[in-house]
């Protein structure tokens, strides 16, 4: 992880404001002491207060200092409407990950669990891909993609009114290449982007291999999408893109309604603004009501849509796709660059699921257990987690957002986590604000053995 030398004090001053420790209109320390306590330069510690100024928590007052910013209420969940560089302040994603031993009930991977993924179904169609095409598959294959699995996507997608043209579908190696293909094809280096925030960690990387610099708009299950604050990021700033999942966003769950999407559509217009929509969870509904894309409402051609079918088969089955509106030359270049031709066991094989309606009835089976773990959890988490934890509420797909009372002291809540053999994904991996410290992911993608309750029982006892 990429880190600045000025965090030997940010981190901490940042974490005191945002617990109260630091009172609005105090003075903080001063440059000269922060020099001298960490052997730091005057301009690596004027760089690192520049980075509290320009996150809303500092204030600087010529010729006297800096100074808490006011007024900070509930700075816990803010958001502000500012343009970052795409670092992670505190990621602790990859300690968590790196610390664990021991044998582990795994609540972290958004993705199908192996005990429902449709192994027999996969492996048998690849075989009998690998029958009927044998040596064929060796070959290269278009390197747009399998026109007849195009033709598949296409009449899939057209059920919930999402029109794709076969001259604007990118077959891809996963949704995250399709979004790294739509980013590249529409901006440059450190141009600004809108992300919804909290933001899944993938898409965070994607922006910051890129080099683009990011604005981070609030999507919560209680308000969903905060198109107000969208709108203000526009008019003062020149946003070039906005990366949004509508349906079940990951780690909320939260969904727009239609009107939603409409209204974001004509902000979008008005502003010239790329929606790249990621509908990666968007054929999991827990009551069977397949969703809109904003997509669907666009006449203008700016909305890019991608998906894939890591999440609803299997991650290892790498095919995605990518609809790419306006930006076809430039994303098919991109495309080839990134090489060429997509496995094509995978795109026969996905072809041939598409095809004889398996797909559909992995689906119906599939959300319809993800319905009953959504509930199992959060009543689970209800009864073992503190009074005053919050928990999502998705109606698709398979990720919850939790929230701890602020009493809980998380460092100690991971470190029991690591002991116990549990793996959640902490709450500031999935934004650049460091504005969810106390909160984490549950993704209850499997099915549930006692030791995985068990597991979830002691980390409650533990924190009561
Ligand atoms: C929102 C979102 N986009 C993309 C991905 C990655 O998808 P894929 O494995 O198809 O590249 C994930 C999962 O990690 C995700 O949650």
């Amino acid at each position: 992880m990429r880190s600045y030398k000025f965090e030997v004090f940010t981190v901490s001053i940042e974490k005191n404001i945002r617990k109260g420790i630091y009172q609005p209109g105090q003075r903080l320390p001063s440059v000269r002491d922060l020099k001298k306590m960490h052997h730091l330069s005057t301009t690596t510690v004027q760089h690192g207060y520049e980075r509290l100024v320009s996150q809303g928590l500092v204030t600087s007052v010529p010729k006297k200092g800096y100074y808490v910013s006011e007024p900070i209420t509930d700075l816990e969940n803010t958001v502000y409407p500012i343009v970052r560089d795409p670092i992670f302040v505190n990621n602790r994603f990859h300690t968590t990950s790196a610390n664990l031993k021991r044998s582990v009930s795994e609540f972290n991977v958004a993705a199908p669990g192996d005990l429902l993924i449709p192994q027999k179904l996969l492996l048998r169609t690849m075989q009998q891909v690998i029958r009927d095409k044998s040596a064929g598959l060796l070959r290269y294959y278009d390197s747009n993609g399998l026109q007849d699995l195009k033709h598949k996507i296409i009449s899939h997608a057209a059920i919930y009114r999402t029109i794709i043209s076969p001259d604007e579908l990118l077959i891809t190696d996963g949704a995250l290449q399709a979004l790294y293909i739509a980013l590249s094809s529409v901006c440059e280096t450190n141009d600004v982007i809108a992300i919804e925030s909290p933001c899944v960690f993938s898409v965070l990387e994607v922006a910051r291999v890129l080099k683009l610099k990011v604005i981070e708009i609030p999507f919560t299950t209680k308000i969903g999408f905060d198109l107000d604050f969208l709108r203000k990021a526009c008019l003062k700033n020149n946003v070039k893109a906005l990366v949004i999942t509508p349906n079940f966003h990951n780690p909320t769950g939260a969904m727009m309604t239609d009107e939603e999407k409409q209204s974001l559509l004509s902000i979008a217009q008005k502003h010239g603004l790329i929606v790249i929509e990621n509908d990666i969870y968007g054929d999991l509904p827990f009551n069977g009501e397949r969703p809109s894309t904003i997509r669907s409402f666009d006449e203008s051609g700016s909305v890019m849509t991608y998906s894939s079918y890591a999440k609803t088969l299997a991650p290892g089955v790498r095919l995605g796709w990518l609809s790419t509106a306006h930006f076809m030359h430039r994303a098919e270049q991109i495309k080839f660059a990134l090489g060429s031709t997509v496995s094509p066991i995978y795109q026969e094989t996905v072809h041939r699921l598409l095809s004889n309606a398996s797909y559909q009835r992995h689906i119906r089976s599939f959300r319809a257990q993800l319905a009953k773990n959504a509930q199992f959890t959060i009543d689970l988490l209800n009864e073992c987690f503190p009074r005053g934890t919050q928990i999502s509420d998705p109606k698709g797909g398979y990720n919850l957002w939790v929230k701890l009372p602020k009493h809980i002291d998380v460092d100690l809540f991971y470190r029991k986590c690591e002991e116990t053999g549990i793996r959640f994904t902490p709450g500031d991996t999935f934004s650049f604000s460091n504005a969810f410290e106390n909160h984490f992911r549950v993704v209850f993608s499997d099915k549930y053995s006692s030791k995985k309750i068990e597991a979830i029982k002691s980390i409650g006892k533990y924190i009561h």
